[in-house]
């Protein structure tokens, strides 16, 4: 950019939320900058996050596949060997194949990548700190903020991204540990485990809820997810918090604690009598160990405070429901500002904000937003759980089905898991699915636009699904939801 060039368009952050809001502006006709300080485009997601993590879980399944599920099926396999060296330059292919596609969309949408890390200056001014050197500065008629999230650190362990890890270094390593603590049973700690866990590691979870999965998942679904995960060799420890890490020795030194007899610590003598009996202290050591206890907003170095912007009390951009700040030519997407921090819901998010921006109207189904956790098998989800279905007060059906009842799950071998349906007792509407089973993470759209159509269980069940498929486990799962299901 030419000193101080003004744009109808200025974006900071070249993550999915900023790429695609510079996408859509540039179809749009918006003069648009976007300014990036990685290097690449694609963000987190694109290059250390969803895209390298899914190609090693692809990978690290076929090799355990190929290891331990060949014979039953006829397959005589000889010497299997893993070469993790290739196996990473297969997660890189595909990642400069995706981040280079970004380059060649911006210049298709006149898209200007202003490759560098940017400031405000003022409340219409961006200063960028070049990565080739220099300093150049770019004026916005619009702003959007989009400089994503990092992982959150834990306290008393440093992360060197070799022996004590974020998802960054996880995915990354250059050998299979022996002994591998996750702190955090949450999306990271399963996806990034089941890795390890399939190419050799001895994987235990230490999660600080009495559920794994995080708490957006159904509770019966994180149970037989659970099961299913143990039966694969990873170990978990709920309702258990570290308490301290020690990594001065050549293994590391987790100190964990029981979460509901730490918390009544010292505090009454029923309490001393409950931590003498619910306590257990123990310490677990591992070659690597992966923090994965959540994200936060990273808005470091961008001068949010130079301009008043108001931060939230776990460091979010505020904003109104037009995605605005207090200044309203400037707007926050993505995983900086409220919401679940999944990509999708960030590229739905840069459409809005540039449709407010050209045609003064936008809009994001919140209630509508799946979330996939792409283990074997996968978990996926949409709308409410049951314990928020309950909670709310609402009378509610609850029909499943299971895989082991669908014909092709059966001829895959592959008969674990569940499909579930939450529908209003009264008017039947969809409340929420959630589905542990092969391919849980493509059907969930089906069930996403019955959500976003307002559809019945009878709906659904009443929509002819093609034989055989595992789809129609999910068309069963709503029969029974409003009536029975055929083939359990
Ligand atoms: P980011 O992708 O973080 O992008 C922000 C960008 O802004 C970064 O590239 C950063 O360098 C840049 N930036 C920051 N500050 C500045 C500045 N001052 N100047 C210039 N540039 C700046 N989500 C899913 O939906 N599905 C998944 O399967 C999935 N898997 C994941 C796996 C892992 C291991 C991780 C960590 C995350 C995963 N996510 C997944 C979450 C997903 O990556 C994020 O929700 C998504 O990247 C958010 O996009 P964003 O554009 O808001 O932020
Ligand atoms: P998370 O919020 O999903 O899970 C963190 C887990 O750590 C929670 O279960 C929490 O109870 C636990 N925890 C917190 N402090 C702890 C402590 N001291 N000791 C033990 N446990 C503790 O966060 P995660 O897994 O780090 O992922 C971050 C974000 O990245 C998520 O919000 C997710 O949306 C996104 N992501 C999405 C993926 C997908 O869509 N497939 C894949 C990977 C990440």
């Amino acid at each position: 950019a030419t000193e101080a060039e003004e744009k109808d368009l200025v974006i900071i952050g070249g993550g999915v939320a900023g790429y695609v809001a510079a996408i859509k502006a540039g179809q749009a006709g918006l003069k648009v900058a976007c300014i990036e300080k990685r290097g690449a485009l694609g963000g987190t997601c694109l290059n250390v996050g969803c895209i390298p993590s899914k190609s090693l879980l692809n990978n690290s399944h076929l090799y355990h596949t190929i290891l331990h599920d060949t014979k039953n099926r006829g397959i005589e396999v000889g010497d299997v060997k893993l070469n993790l060296q290739q196996m990473m330059k297969a997660k890189e292919t595909s990642v400069s194949g995706l981040t280079k596609g970004i380059e060649f969309l911006f210049k298709k949408n006149n898209v200007e990548y202003i490759k560098g890390t940017g400031a405000f200056a003022d409340e219409h001014t961006v200063a960028v700190n070049l990565i080739d050197g220099g300093e150049t500065s770019v004026r916005g008629k619009n702003i959007i903020i989009a400089t994503g999230s990092e992982a959150t650190p834990f306290p008393g362990l440093t992360i060197d991204e070799k022996r004590v890890v974020t998802s960054t270094g996880a995915i990354a390593l250059k050998e299979v540990p022996k002994k591998m603590v996750v702190i955090g049973g949450g999306i990271i700690g399963l996806e990034m485990g089941s890795v390890w866990s399939r190419l050799g590691a001895e994987v235990t979870v230490v999660e600080f809820l009495g559920q794994i999965g995080g708490p957006g998942m159904d509770t019966e679904i994180s149970k037989m997810t659970q099961k299913i995960l143990q039966k694969q060799g990873m170990k978990f420890k709920l309702n258990t918090k570290v308490t301290k890490g020690d990594d001065s020795g050549d293994t590391i030194k987790i100190s964990v604690e029981a979460a509901k007899g730490g918390k009544e610590e010292t505090v009454s003598f029923s309490a001393l009598v409950a931590q003498a009996y619910q306590l257990t202290y123990s310490q677990l050591d591992a070659d690597v160990v992966l923090v994965a206890i959540g994200r936060r907003p990273y808005t470091a170095g961008l001068g949010v405070e130079n301009i008043g912007l108001e931060t939230d009390e776990r460091g979010r951009l505020v904003i109104d429901q037009e995605y605005r700040t207090k200044h309203p030519h400037i707007r926050v997407i993505g995983d900086c500002t409220f919401g679940p921090m999944l990509a999708h819901k960030a590229e739905e998010e840069a459409v809005a904000a540039v449709e407010f921006i050209t045609k003064n109207y936008g809009h994001v189904n919140y209630n509508a937003i799946p979330s996939v956790m792409y283990t074997h098998p996968e978990v996926a989800w949409v709308g409410q759980t049951e314990a928020e279905v309950k909670n709310s007060g609402v009378k509610y059906n609850v029909g499943s089905f299971p895989f082991s009842a669908n014909s092709r799950a059966k001829t895959n071998l592959d008969t674990e898991g569940i499909v579930k349906f939450i529908a209003d007792a009264e008017t039947d509407r969809i409340l929420g699915i959630h589905i542990v089973g092969p391919n849980a993470g493509e059907m969930i759209a089906e069930g996403t636009l019955a959500l976003e159509y307002g559809a019945s269980s009878e709906d659904v069940a009443r929509t002819s699904h093609a034989h055989p498929t595992l789809a129609e486990a999910f068309k069963e799962a709503a029969m029974a939801t409003h009536a029975k299901a055929i083939h359990y």
